[in-house]
């Protein structure tokens, strides 16, 4: 019998025009954070967004922590963030000495629940972190509302969710800064990397001096804070601006695979996929979906072995934070993102993915679904 390929969840897009560029950063010696593609990429990445100012960085945490280190945040500080998302949202409020308060999520946009959200805020809270999770804004209009109702710092995780748009504007565009991801798998890539987006220059100017150690920009080695070395190098910008010049063909070609993926699944009745609010576009990221009836997770789980047995790769959705132990909270709201994290599981989603491919993992769906008995 002839083994089947196998079908990793995810793979990096890198063409020749990128080993091209990154070959003149390593012939020309322009390898660190010092070259011309490094504000190349930053103009065009806020062109590209439709923002004033982009200001790139080591990684999609990196932004989270300057982000949140930029608008003050510190110590007796609340920051409201969603209890299922990857960790690195609530890592950047614990770093920077607050405390992360944890916010259910709804269970059609697996996003912000807006009721929980405005329930959580305190005379603490100094901001709140939306995040467009498997590519799906949350809703911006009632979070931009409430934010500026109670004077809170609005920060969206857009890791996920380059290219998803709102009432035809981009994720990242909303708050008062947008923090995205490059890591391999994401829309795109430059290995690993982050980008901030913000309208104001007073917040772009300050994060650019704590991403260079906290120094001020126009006299050397004197230091007005205490800063990081965020910085991103002129390699990584360099695949970065060759990977922007084809975000539109990557974002079609990804929500094409989606099409193909929901309408093999969609008759099957027990799946349900994330629900768009009025006005938003997601990006699919990594297809998604849930069972509706998998309270604790045994049906993913064998799901997951099944395909794995087949050789196709698979994820399944993050642990809910609340029940890890760096953010350990027993609200009992939070049961219902338990319930949603149980479910739900993401299948093979990157550039280069074949249609066969897509048939085949769908096959393999199916056929499990039929076999499938609940006890
Ligand atoms: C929602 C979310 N926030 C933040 C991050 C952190 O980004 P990075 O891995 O680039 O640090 C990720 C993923 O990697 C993510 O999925």
């Amino acid at each position: 019998m002839v083994e089947s390929e196998f079908i990793p969840i995810s793979q990096p897009f890198i063409d020749e025009k990128a080993k091209r560029y990154v070959s003149e950063c390593l012939d020309t010696g322009w390898i660190s954070s010092q070259g011309a593609y490094v504000t190349q990429f930053e103009q065009a990445f806020a062109k590209y967004i439709g923002v004033n100012y982009a200001v790139s960085v080591t990684s999609g945490t990196a932004a989270l922590h300057l982000a949140l280190l930029a608008m003050g945040v510190s110590a007796g500080d609340e920051v409201i963030v969603p209890d299922l998302t990857f960790a690195a949202t609530a890592n950047a409020v614990l770093l920077c000495g607050a405390t992360p308060v944890l916010c259910s999520v709804d269970k059609a946009t697996w996003t912000l629940d807006i009721d929980d959200c405005a329930q959580l805020i305190s005379r603490a809270t100094k901001a709140i972190i939306p995040v467009h999770l498997y590519g799906n804004p949350a809703d911006m209009r009632a979070l931009v509302t409430l934010s500026k109702e109670h004077n809170i710092v609005l920060v969206e995780d857009c890791a996920e969710s380059l290219g998803a748009t709102v009432d035809g504007h981009h994720t990242g565009t909303f708050g008062d800064i947008g923090c995205f991801s490059f890591f391999a798998n994401k829309l795109l890539s430059t290995g690993e990397g982050g980008m901030l987006t913000t309208n104001s220059e007073h917040i772009a100017k300050k994060i650019r001096v704590l991403r260079d150690h906290g120094m001020s920009p126009t006299k050397k080695y004197w230091h007005e804070h205490a800063g990081l070395n965020y910085r991103m190098t002129n390699i990584q910008a360099a695949i970065g601006v060759t990977q922007l010049d084809r975000l539109d063909e990557f974002i079609l070609a990804r929500r094409d695979q989606e099409l193909q993926y929901r309408s093999r699944l969609q008759g099957i009745s027990d799946i349900v996929f994330k629900q768009e609010l009025p006005g938003a576009i997601s990006v699919n990221w990594l297809f998604s979906f849930c069972f509706l009836s998998d309270d604790n997770g045994e049906k993913v789980e064998a799901l997951r072995a099944w395909l794995r047995e087949n050789h196709v790769d698979s994820r399944p959705f993050f642990f809910p934070l609340h029940e890890q132990p760096p953010y350990k909270d027993e609200r009992f709201v939070l049961s219902q993102t338990k319930l949603l994290s149980n479910s739900g599981m993401s299948l093979p989603t990157f550039i280069g993915l074949k249609e066969s491919q897509i048939d085949r993992v769908c096959d393999l769906v199916v056929e499990f679904m039929h076999t499938y008995r609940e006890d």
